[in-house]
């Protein structure tokens, strides 16, 4: 695979063939931005979810989960600033006819700078070996430092144009940095417009009295509308949490790159309710706790980084993503934001009850601020995807699809498979099926050759193949595969569920957080 965009390529095209992520409506030409969760997709999916809810819910005592609605009363999203503020920065190339947030062009200009930057440190970690030290060489490089000026130069006009809300601005910011629309490649831009990015539609049966209301854009404020019926009836204590995962809408322009950034997509939010003053030192709290989780996973450490959110939203006095190394780049996964009390303060004034904890000790009562931490569950799923896909050269010269998912989340857990359809051996795996079914995903095959069978089990992602052979007739033994070492291990009957069940057991991951 050569550029970023063959690997998403040949991804899409695997998601697809092995039944992970299906283009929605495809019969009718698919619609743009959306996608289907095939059936290894849906377990994937399932499985990252319980993982995050298993993570907040069970591992702290005090988060709690929630459920709420999608469609929400309509002055919740006037509180939530939602229907004044959330909106993207838009401009038009005149000649390609195509639109492009303003924000994300000049981002995607600065990691430009940003890559040249990291090239050059790494020339100079070949050029000086040991006796490099990287801290000098980034504070002294004439290249690097140069480099550097352009980022601050870009970041602090871009900062003082998105803060002022001034369009202008960030339009002559695009053509002072000579920026290309990247199929035209003319820098023929229009103007900046804001676009709002909620779906809107009608309520209520009656003809006339009808009102608009709002497919919700995050599900934060489900929970905060929740606050005090959660608080009282589950008798939680300042600090406490609140997890939700569902559906979120938003009615994305730059709706690209497969199932990163979707027009429908599901979030898993949670929000920590805490004593005013005491942000900060959450903040840091769950950022190092919402990086442990991913790093559980085992996926390379350097595809991850935190990135300071360079303008913050509208309700936020700090905010950092966690960004992943995408087959397009370093993109946002997860975002951790400080947002004070401007949501259980708004929601005060608007609905004109009061949203407030009462402190025993204090005998005072406040609103509390929060510290929210939210990820796309589809991002995490692609996230996953692309880290795990491999087309690996085998030492005999042949190539194999891989995909390495770490097991507990693995679609498909175990593969039972009889070396030959006959001499009893299908009624033997049929039996060792059926008592690793009840606790895991498996799946019986016994077609094709075993080494068809075990290529079909990798590009799916199956952590452990079980064989059934002569020696399970006449030893009661069976041979275990490692999807990623290729590795066989001989293992009585009578241990396959407890060895495979361990190998695959979500506590795996839970028991390092
Ligand atoms: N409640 C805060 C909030 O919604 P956000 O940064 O707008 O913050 C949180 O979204 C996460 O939701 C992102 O980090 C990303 O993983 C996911 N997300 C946002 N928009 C998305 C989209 N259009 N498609 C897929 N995932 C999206």
């Amino acid at each position: 695979m050569s550029t970023n965009e063959d690997k998403l390529k040949t991804l899409i095209g695997h998601a697809k063939e092995y039944g992970y992520v299906f283009q929605s409506s495809e019969i009718y030409d698919g619609l743009s931005a959306t996608y289907d969760y095939g059936p290894y997709g849906v377990e994937l999916k399932n499985n990252i979810r319980r993982y995050w809810w298993e993570a907040m819910t069970k591992l702290n005592d005090n988060i709690v989960g929630l459920d709420a609605a999608i469609f929400m009363h309509p002055l919740t999203w006037k509180a939530s600033g939602h229907v004044d503020a959330f909106n993207d920065p838009l401009i038009d190339n005149k000649d390609s006819k195509k639109r492009y947030r303003a924000d994300v062009l000049l981002e995607e200009h600065i990691g430009k700078y940003a890559d040249k930057i990291e090239k050059e440190v790494e020339k100079g970690r070949k050029k000086f070996g040991e006796a490099f030290d990287e801290a000098q060489f980034r504070a002294t490089n004439p290249n690097v430092k140069r480099a550097q000026e352009r980022i601050d130069a870009v970041v602090s006009r871009m900062k003082a144009a998105l803060d002022a809300n001034d369009l202008a601005a960030l339009r002559q910011l695009i053509i002072d940095e000579e920026i290309k629309c990247p199929i035209s490649g003319t820098g023929n831009w229009t103007d900046v417009r804001q676009f709002n990015l909620m779906f809107a539609t009608e309520l209520g049966s009656v003809s006339g009295e009808s009102s608009t209301i709002y497919l919700r854009p995050e599900t934060a404020q489900g929970i905060f509308v929740n606050f005090l019926n959660v608080q009282k009836s589950a008798r939680m204590k300042i600090p406490f949490g609140i997890a939700q995962t569902g559906k979120a809408f938003r009615n994305e322009i730059v709706a690209r790159q497969f199932i990163f950034r979707m027009r429908e997509f599901e979030q898993m939010e949670m929000q920590f309710f805490i004593k005013p003053g005491t942000q900060k030192e959450w903040y840091d709290y769950w950022k190092t706790k919402r990086m442990e989780w991913h790093r559980a996973l085992g996926l390379p450490a350097e595809n991850y980084r935190f990135h300071d959110h360079i303008k913050l939203a509208h309700y936020a006095d700090a905010a950092c993503d966690i960004e992943f190394k995408f087959p397009m780049g370093f993109k946002e996964l997860e975002g951790i934001h400080s947002r004070t009390d401007f949501d259980l303060g708004n929601h005060e004034k608007f609905s004109g009850k009061k949203l407030r904890y009462f402190d025993t000790e204090t005998n005072e009562s406040h609103v509390p601020y929060v510290l929210e931490t939210s990820i796309g569950l589809d991002r995490m799923f692609l996230a996953i995807l692309s880290a795990a896909y491999e087309e690996e050269k085998l030492e005999n010269g042949e190539t194999r699809e891989v995909l390495r998912i770490p097991a507990p989340l693995a679609p498909v857990k175990v593969a039972v498979l009889p070396l030959i359809k006959k001499d009893g051996l299908p009624g033997k795996a049929r039996a060792i099926f059926d008592i690793l079914k009840l606790d895991l995903n498996c799946q019986y095959d016994e077609k094709d050759s075993i080494g068809k069978r075990y290529r079909r089990q990798d590009a799916i992602g199956t952590p452990y193949c079980i064989t059934i052979d002569d020696k399970t007739i006449a030893h009661g033994t069976v041979t275990i595969r490692e999807r990623d070492s290729m590795q066989q291990e001989t293992v009585p009957v009578a241990e396959v569920q407890r060895i495979v069940n361990e190998k695959v057991d979500l506590r795996r991951l839970l028991e390092q957080l």
